[in-house]
């Protein structure tokens, strides 16, 4: 799928200063928390704020005798950082061996005359005509054999060992020139990284891999139960590059594995060459795309290697949807468990929707504030001007052609004197969560594989519980399911389809350490092998559990579930659980439906030493959904976060050693009225507040001390 139609299929989807006396209940919460864990994702410069506001900004695409201008316009709109240079290989290096950097020093050195901070991104994702031409075998190939001509982006094969050769060149050369720069701050690899290649190189390692993996074909064939279809691998060259969906499951498994390997390796050749040059002060990081629910690699291993996570944030078509975007946002951030960058977002509209209508007034500043509520360090627009030709002439900007102010300017330019006042505030928080989501590329790549009901969608799972959670005014960490727990009081796993022993092992040490872990349906299914674990769902945890799934059900029609938790109704997935052992409590029931669920537990619980196991085996109504969520937080001894807000004000919190940072949104049509449990001080506009009123997209951003 190219980026075009990435994108397009989502938006498809889509449519279906001075001290104050804590509050009791936020003294005690900080008492109960603690500081936060993680230290923020400062920029590493001392002078450049902690908050930052920036652009993209293409120098090259420019005369430079305009440069001064259009800095002075992004000075005056408060921004302090641009990303420059990401698409900019053929300025940088004309001809093979043939480098100009100078003009790049010059634009780097302007923008610190205009107190802007530089990341600079590395070229390779658009790479010369002069490179794919003299060496075609860079390009890479497609599922169906064609490979990619020049004059896009992304043509460039990832695995290719010249390409890597030509990356390491030219990022070598950006990183003995700007490695020590005081201005430049941080790096950015590569941009979104998007596209395989499926040349017969790229087969090559993949099978390559393979043995290193696998090391025998028996494993192997055992582990994929390859005699299933007369699919047994007698040699490792037989073994394809999956280029269809119906392969074998443990295959498909194994390719993400790989392409996630690839990417990495990709990467590392890049963090090497500037690491050999760079200050360490400078951060390494990618934007990820994919409108953050991409999964054609696995994100949190590629992250493993960056110091900063980063991802670009794009509504396309249509508007903000407040818990999808702030979702996405905690997942970035549980990515490092740290804060991070928004590296792009729409400066009102973008070019590649269906239908590329333009957000309200207002809204660019809600999510700006969104993104910071939820840990983000840095919001950059994307992009400062449109370029006179390229292909996205029709984006969004902040200035137009002839370099005149848009009228998104204005707006953005408050969001930048707003961040610039909260920046101290800011400094140094991040938000603490007491609840985490669990999330695992294995388990959602197991499940797309073989989705069962075409209509289950797991983003639509996972914020089936994370919705309620949000609107509890809880802050949610949604990490990999490998991540340490033990902060946790509440563990979520709405469809954790794949358990591997060590997994299961990890999830038990939590919940007899006094957890309290909610498996929801499909969990435990699998191996790590993608093969069926033969104990039906929980696999490795139905011990513990003291009860399993017995068997699942595809639902065209709802079924009604009832029980201690509610009475609502079940769609899509239905799973009938049994029960075998005493102590296990049967929360919730199915009523008459298909015949085979009727009156069978759809929701049970059991203790365990101070914790507890929970399978939940039913997607629920948002109303018995609330329940749910209601029982798991109470029972894990969860605490609000803030005060009850109306219905649409998002809350988000930032904790510090000695404060914290709320921030209300107002995503509701309708003013807000909120009281304040104390006085608070109200960081945008100075002074002492025990009230605030939001507009619609109003925003408020408050401070109190715990010291
Ligand atoms: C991003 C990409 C940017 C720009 C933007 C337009 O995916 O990284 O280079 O194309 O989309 O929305």
């Amino acid at each position: 799928m190219n980026e075009l139609s990435m994108k397009e299929s989502f938006v498809t989807a889509q449519k279906r200063d001075g001290k104050m006396r804590p509050a009791l209940f936020l003294g005690l919460a900080f008492v109960l928390l603690g500081p936060p864990a993680h230290a923020p994702a400062q920029p590493a410069a001392p002078d450049v704020p902690s908050l930052l506001l920036g652009a993209a900004w293409y120098p090259e695409q420019w005369p430079e005798s305009r440069w001064d201008k259009d800095l002075q316009l992004m000075e005056d709109a408060h921004l302090h950082v641009v990303r420059v240079g990401e698409f900019a290989w053929s300025t940088e290096e004309p001809a093979e061996g043939e480098y100009k950097l100078d003009w790049l020093a010059r634009a780097i050195r302007l923008a610190a005359k205009h107190r802007i901070a530089v990341v600079l991104g590395t070229p390779t994702d658009a790479p010369p005509a002069w490179l794919t031409s003299k060496y075609p075998e860079t390009l890479r190939v497609d599922a169906g054999g064609r490979r990619a001509e020049h004059g896009g982006r992304r043509q460039f094969n990832y695995a290719d060992p010249l390409y890597r050769k030509f990356c390491a060149q030219i990022v070598t050369k950006l990183a003995q020139r700007f490695g020590h720069d005081p201005d430049v701050i941080g790096w950015q690899i590569g941009n979104e990284y998007t596209d395989e290649s499926f040349d017969a190189g790229t087969r090559r390692q993949f099978d390559d891999w393979l043995e290193a993996h696998f090391v025998t074909l028996d494993a192997l064939n055992r582990d994929w139960t390859t005699a299933y279809w007369s699919q047994t691998y007698g040699r490792w060259d037989e073994i394809p590059l999956p280029v269809v969906a119906n392969e074998n499951p443990g295959l498909l498994l194994a390719y993400k594995h790989f392409v996630t390997g690839t990417w990495r390796s990709f990467q590392r050749v890049q963090i090497d060459a500037i690491r050999k040059y760079a200050d360490p002060r400078q951060f390494i990081t990618t934007n990820y795309g994919g409108l953050g629910w991409s999964d054609r690699f696995d994100h949190d291993e590629v992250a493993r290697d960056l110091s900063l996570a980063s991802w670009d944030d794009y509504v396309g078509e249509g508007h903000l949807n407040v818990a999808r975007n702030g979702a996405m946002h905690d997942l970035v951030r549980g990515f490092k468990r740290n804060n991070f960058w928004v590296m792009e977002t729409q400066p009102g509209s973008v070019n590649w929707a269906p239908v590329n209508t333009t957000l309200y007034p207002g809204e660019t500043r809600a999510m700006a504030w969104q993104a910071v509520g939820h840990g983000a360090d840095a919001v950059l627009y994307w992009q400062w001007r449109s370029a006179l030709n390229g292909q996205e002439q029709y984006h969004g900007s902040l200035v137009g052609p002839g370099g005149e102010p848009l009228p998104i300017y204005a707006e953005i330019g408050r969001i930048g004197s707003e961040f610039e006042r909260a920046a101290p505030a800011i400094a140094g928080t991040a938000p603490k969560a007491q609840v985490a989501i669990l999330h695992s590329y294995d388990s959602r790549w197991a499940i797309d594989f073989q989705r069962f009901n075409r209509d289950y969608h797991q983003l639509s799972v996972l914020l089936g519980y994370y919705r309620p959670l949000r609107d509890e005014r809880l802050t949610v960490d949604i990490v990999n399911a490998d991540a340490p727990l033990d902060g946790y009081k509440l563990v979520l796993a709405p469809d954790l389809n794949v358990i591997s022993p060590q997994l299961a092992a990890h999830l038990l040490a939590y919940v007899q350490q006094g957890g309290h872990l909610l498996l929801g349906l499909r969990s435990g299914m699998k191996n790590e092998y993608d093969a069926l674990n033969a104990e039906r769902q929980p696999g490795p945890l139905v011990g513990p559990l003291g009860g399993r799934v017995v068997e699942y059900y595809a639902l065209d029609a709802p079924v009604p579930v009832s029980g201690a938790l509610g009475t609502g109704a079940v769609t899509l997935w239905a799973e009938r659980l049994s029960v075998h052992a005493k102590d296990v409590k049967v929360l919730l029931r199915y009523g008459k439906g298909n015949g085979w669920l009727d009156g069978y537990p759809a929701m049970i619980t059991r203790r365990a030493d101070k914790g507890s196991i929970s399978y939940l085996g039913a997607v629920l109504d948002p109303a018995l959904m609330d329940r749910v969520i209601a029982w798991a937080t109470s029972g894990a001894d969860v605490k609000p976060e803030f005060e009850a807000v109306p219905a649409g004000v998002e809350v988000c919190r930032r904790v510090g050693a000695d404060r914290i940072v709320f921030v209300l949104i107002n995503h509701a049509k309708t003013p807000a009225h909120i009281a304040l449990p104390d006085a608070m001080r109200d960081v945008l506009h100075g002074g002492s507040v025990t009230s605030v009123e939001l507009k619609p997209q109003g925003v408020a951003v408050l401070e109190i001390a715990t010291h």
